[in-house]
């Protein structure tokens, strides 16, 4: 029989995912959206960032809800795929129909993402989407802004998450 040893490690991410493993993992907090033609609100959010050690990609779920009343709100999934050349793709799909593809880059010391649309699907409205995210101290942060055909490129979304 085996002796019984310290608790297993999670084995360790593809190489492509370890610099962006910053992320992984599950996080609720609370955020605030705006836009000059919309009533602020605001809104709770729950994010997964899974991941399977042999494939290069990051599995990406997010729901968010009513404040104050915990209804739904906005949700979304996709994928992040980190490429060899140092840069991350990002495939999402929105609750309301949207689709996107980001492109971007990671700094894997500070702990920031940055993203931008490279491609925008099934749009009524919006031109433009990018997307910021960062790790401090535990807490994961993003700001979200949006293009429209009315309005330039400016906030509609900024959040505070915990680890949980
Ligand atoms: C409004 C896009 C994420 C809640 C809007 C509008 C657009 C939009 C185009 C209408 C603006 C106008 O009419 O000028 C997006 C995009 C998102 C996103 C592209 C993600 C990248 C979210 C999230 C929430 C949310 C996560 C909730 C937590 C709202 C609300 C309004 C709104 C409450 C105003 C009421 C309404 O029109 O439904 N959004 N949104 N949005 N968004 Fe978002």
């Amino acid at each position: 029989m085996e002796a019984a040893g310290p608790p297993t490690q999670p084995p360790a991410p593809h190489p492509l995912v370890a610099p962006l493993s910053f992320l992984l993992g599950k996080w609720r907090g609370e955020g605030e959206g705006t836009f000059p033609s919309i009533a602020p609100f605001r809104y709770g959010e729950e994010i997964l960032f899974s991941h399977h050690p042999s494939k290069p990609v990051i599995s990406y779920t997010q729901r968010t809800w009513k404040a104050a009343s915990g209804d739904p709100m906005h949700a979304e999934s996709g994928y992040w795929r980190p490429r060899p050349d140092g840069s991350v793709e990002v495939v999402i799909a929105q609750s309301t129909g949207l689709t996107e593809v980001q492109t971007g880059s990671y700094d894997s010391e500070k702990k920031t993402v940055t993203l931008q649309s490279e491609l925008i699907g099934n749009a009524a409205k919006v031109k433009q989407i990018t997307r910021a995210f960062q790790v401090v101290d535990g807490e994961l942060s993003y700001v979200v802004q949006m293009a429209t055909i009315t309005n330039s490129l400016q906030p509609h979304l900024k959040a505070l998450l915990k680890r949980i």
